[in-house]
């Protein structure tokens, strides 16, 4: 047997075998998503989307190497291979979808709206922040920005770095509202919120989050979407939803 040159090709191109060839899967994340990946006291990254890579890794005998950097740098980070594997809470959207491939969705999200208590009268729904006397907030780089862009373009916008700098302009009435995925916006809220926000919390886009890997790669999709039925289905990914969304 002599491997042609189109084996060869492929072989190179195959995440499963430099996974495995290295015995690391480089996750790449973006902390402080609640509640899919978080960093806590200890420096540990926690959360939903940690536990369900952790098991990924596990599956594929390998160690876990979660890789924080800020969201906008992601795919390009997929791109030039300083990572395996986007398991940052990303949303499929078209547009990166023409750059890199995504699994099957983890779960369904969509962007809600976290407003300033003084506007309570006056907001009673994400459309009614659509002008120049508003400003909403949002994470740089993400669909709660774009989202902002293309539904509430007469409002003013300003742009953070971090969810939770985002969050806290709105509850110390900064910026009229934050625009943001419902499950971190629910958390805030309970956290912090009480008495200084209240919660649009009905989503007005929808928004599967999947992982996401290098374009040309049938093996890898194969792997990861016959791993997500899997733990779907044997309990492992009811137990961390529970964890992590019921508790
Ligand atoms: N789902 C949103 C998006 O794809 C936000 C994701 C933010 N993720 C993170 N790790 N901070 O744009």
């Amino acid at each position: 047997f002599s491997a042609n040159a189109s084996d060869i090709d492929l072989a190179k191109k195959s995440t499963i075998n430099s996974i495995l060839k290295r015995g690391e899967l480089r996750c790449g994340l973006d902390s402080g998503y609640m509640p899919f990946e978080m960093t806590d006291k200890n420096g540990k990254f926690v959360g939903f989307e940690m536990d369900m890579a952790r098991e990924l890794a596990k599956a594929m005998g390998v160690k876990f190497v979660p890789v924080n950097m800020s969201f906008d740098g992601i795919i390009p980070a997929l791109l030039t291979d300083k990572i395996d594997i986007i398991t940052a809470g990303m949303t499929v959207t078209q547009e990166r979808n023409l750059k890199i491939n995504f699994a099957d969705p983890m779960i369904v999200v969509g962007q809600t709206a976290l407003v300033n208590k003084k506007l309570k009268d006056k907001i009673k729904s994400y459309k009614d922040l659509n002008s120049p006397e508003y400003t909403i907030v949002s994470k740089l780089g993400t669909t709660g920005e774009q989202a902002v862009k293309r539904l509430l373009p007469k409002a003013q916008y300003k742009s953070f770095e971090t969810e939770t700098d985002a969050a806290l302009e709105v509850l110390n009435g900064k910026a009229s509202a934050m625009v943001y995925d419902l499950p971190f916006c629910a958390i805030f809220m309970a956290e912090q919120g009480k008495g200084k926000l209240f919660f649009l919390d009905k989503p007005f886009t929808y928004e599967p989050l999947a992982w996401g890997i290098r374009k040309g790669d049938p093996d890898f999709i194969n792997f990861l979407n016959n791993f997500l039925t899997q733990t779907k289905n044997d309990g492992r990914y009811q137990k961390f939803y529970k964890k992590w969304f019921e508790s």
